[in-house]
């Protein structure tokens, strides 16, 4: 672990460290060298194809990086920034390749928290950040997480724990359109009333994006089996016949508790459970809350498990 300190030396060599944020540690570098920017990539074994979210300190240096800053813009970033929401903007030639995989697009996002955004206006250079895990893993939501992660080759700076402990938002505005291409905290219901509450009328819904490649199957993965079943019965033949286990080798991840709460503990219970348990199950019934925030925890539960049964 680091100091703050010690964090801004680094980052400002062009280095890269692990960030808190209030959804969930980021691994940082500064945007304006490339040299750092690959170290995300190679830490964390990252295609380049997978773009990355820059973090900004304001809106006035959000609007730096992108031609198209609208009104729709200016009202989602007054009313949910610093918070989980990345907006997806046309990006101007100040934003590198390496950051956008090539494309025409960025993604920025003020983060909520103290030291992360005193970072960041230290600096004086937004951070682009992807979350702090090995590809295709699970997010970290403490400190601790990232070094058991990245086995002590990554600087740490320790925020506590994260309070939301589920990704951001993203959203894109394209035409007359707003599309969310991941959900999190802030959800279509929440958009719609800023936006309309602002006379401001777009249509906004939930699009896969075909470059998100957040969006994948397989992402989120905890390092033992999470299978999602609509029976006990299911499960405990797969697991007898696929996976030679037995109900008493695994531990069920109950849902029984709010949204908010859920979320917060998610990432964490997923790591414990995987390091005394051969497998995790979900029992989904009918009468589960699909909506709000459930609605995001439910798109990184079915992304990070490998079998869903009836
Ligand atoms: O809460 C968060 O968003 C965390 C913290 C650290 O800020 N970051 C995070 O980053 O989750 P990452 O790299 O794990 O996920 C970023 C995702 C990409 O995989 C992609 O789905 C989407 O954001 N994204 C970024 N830039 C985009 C763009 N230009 N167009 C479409 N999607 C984009
Ligand atoms: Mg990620």
């Amino acid at each position: 672990m680091i100091s703050e300190n010690e964090a801004f030396e680094l980052l400002k060599q062009n280095n890269v460290v692990a960030i808190p944020t209030e959804t969930v540690y980021g691994l940082a570098a500064r945007i304006d060298s490339d040299d750092a920017l690959k170290k995300i990539f190679s830490t964390k074994k990252r295609p380049f194809f997978d773009p990355l979210i820059v973090h900004i300190g304001s809106i006035e240096m959000a609007k730096k990086y992108t031609t198209h800053w609208n009104d729709c813009a200016d009202v989602l970033a007054k009313n949910f920034w610093p918070g989980p929401l990345t907006l997806v903007l046309p990006k101007n030639d100040k934003v590198s390749p390496l950051i956008t995989a090539g494309l025409s697009s960025v993604g920025l996002r003020w983060p909520q928290h103290p030291v992360t955004e005193s970072l960041i206006h230290k600096l004086t250079v937004p951070l682009a950040a992807p979350s702090a895990n090995l590809f295709g893993r699970t997010s970290p939501s403490t400190a601790q997480h990232v070094v058991d992660e990245f086995k002590n080759e990554v600087p740490v700076l320790d925020g506590g724990s994260c309070v939301i402990g589920i990704e951001s938002t993203v959203v894109g505005i394209e035409d007359n359109n707003v599309y969310i291409y991941r959900p999190g905290k802030i959800t279509l219901q929440d958009i719609q009333r800023v936006l309309s509450e602002n006379k401001i009328h777009i249509k906004v819904s939930s699009k896969a994006s075909s470059v998100a490649p957040g969006q994948l199957e397989n992402h989120y993965q905890p390092s033992v089996p999470l299978i999602i079943s609509q029976s006990m019965d299911s499960l405990k033949n797969y697991l007898h016949t696929e996976l030679k286990l037995a109900l008493n080798q695994c531990v069920e991840l109950k849902l029984d508790t709010s949204a908010d709460l859920f979320a917060r503990q998610m990432y964490a219970q997923l790591r414990d459970f995987s390091k005394d348990f051969k497998a995790i199950y979900i029992i989904e019934t009918p009468d589960q809350n699909k909506s709000g925030l459930w609605q995001a925890i439910w798109d990184r539960l079915h992304k990070a498990s490998s079998q869903h049964l009836v």
